[in-house]
């Protein structure tokens, strides 16, 4: 009974104390009263240089799933040695690296901002690494006179490890924002991801989860380790095809995907139109100065379906399972492969 007692104690003053604490830094730093309980967050994977690291998210953006749909979230890239939570928007941010909005227009990881054309009812790779590839598929039209397809992404193609995953704009004859025009499947089979702010589907291995960022038209796909990937549904609108004469028709509002990506773990080798320049020394053919630098590769990155890997620089060969079971097998100290490299699927050990 006396221990317990002080336990009790104990507790209860250091409820009194963290409280306390708390209204002081409260009325210190605005006197607005509002209870701000920032997140704290870290990164699980190994690799990270923040592996286990507890940061706190910032006073702006405080949770990493605020209630408002309008509201900043709190992030923090595993990748990047700074180490810091920030707050960021949940929908593609078509000015960010790693956007690919409009007519495509590609924002690098090299932030630089090309154009890449493609052809309508063609499919290309974005992104073709070992363990990742993203392709999309390219609807658009061409009027009479012109010498290219206006082109925009009307759905993607992601294969990693065993799975595939593809996210479509459904086509619509005018744009109605109280109508969902997003669909996927997953590992070929349709897939529903509830509907509602927030709502979300994560697979049976808990590799994958698709949120919705608004109640409808726009998600957020995380791949665990590899990839973040926001999608808006958007149509051509009037003002677009009035300044730039795309001349859709009145049966067509083209509706398309805004993409911003977040990459976690692509190889120095990656390829693909918006994947080669995450390469570390890659050099932008993109003209610099010149209003709108258009970039080929057509030949390249031209894949045969959605969702398959077969253009002539695509690199995608995943070897399932490899990473859990090399981790394994170095907790169990089988494997000792310091100074280790893997290449396609074998593991060489320099020891
Ligand atoms: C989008 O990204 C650009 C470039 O990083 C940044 O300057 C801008 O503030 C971002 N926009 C929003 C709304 O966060």
């Amino acid at each position: 009974m006396k221990v317990t007692n002080i336990y009790c104690l104990l507790i209860i003053f250091l409820v009194c104390v963290t409280s306390s604490s708390l209204t002081q830094a409260r009325s210190k730093s605005s006197t607005k009263v509002i209870a701000v309980h920032a997140e704290t967050r870290t990164c699980f994977s190994r690799r990270s240089p923040c592996f286990l690291h507890r940061l706190t998210c910032p006073r702006q953006c405080p949770s990493s799933h605020p209630k408002d749909p309008k509201a900043k979230v709190c992030y923090i890239d595993c990748n990047s040695p700074i180490c810091k939570a920030e707050c960021r928007n949940r929908k593609p941010n078509c000015s960010g690296r790693g956007a690919a909005c409009l007519d495509p227009r590609f924002i690098g990881g090299d932030g630089i901002v090309f154009y890449f054309h493609g052809k309508s009812k063609q499919h290309f790779s974005l992104v073709s690494d070992p363990n990742l590839q993203i392709n999309a598929h390219f609807i658009g039209l061409r009027p009479s006179g012109r010498t290219r397809d206006y082109t925009w992404i009307q759905a993607l193609g992601i294969l990693f490890d065993s799975h595939a995953l593809s996210l479509e704009a459904t086509p619509a004859a005018s744009w109605d924002e109280q109508v969902e025009h997003l669909k996927f499947s997953y590992d070929r089979q349709q897939l529903n991801v509830p509907k509602g702010y927030s709502s979300s589907w994560t697979s049976a291995n808990e590799n994958l989860k698709i949120e919705r960022t608004e109640s409808r038209n726009s998600v957020i796909v995380t791949i665990q380790e590899i990839a973040e990937i926001s999608v808006t549904v958007v149509p051509v609108t009037k003002e677009d095809d009035r300044i730039h004469n795309y001349q859709i028709p009145p049966n067509d509002c083209f509706a398309h995907l805004e993409v911003q990506f977040r990459f976690f773990e692509l190889s120095p080798k990656v390829e693909g139109v918006l994947g080669r320049t995450y390469q570390p020394d890659f050099k932008n053919p993109a003209k610099p100065g010149v209003a709108m630098p258009v970039v080929g590769g057509e030949d390249r990155y031209r894949t045969s379906s959605l969702l398959s890997a077969d253009c002539k620089s695509c690199l995608f060969s995943p070897v399932v399972g490899l990473n859990q079971d090399l981790d394994s097998m170095k907790d169990l100290g089988i494997l000792d492969c310091r100074g280790s490299t893997i290449i396609g699927q074998g593991i060489v050990c320099k020891n």
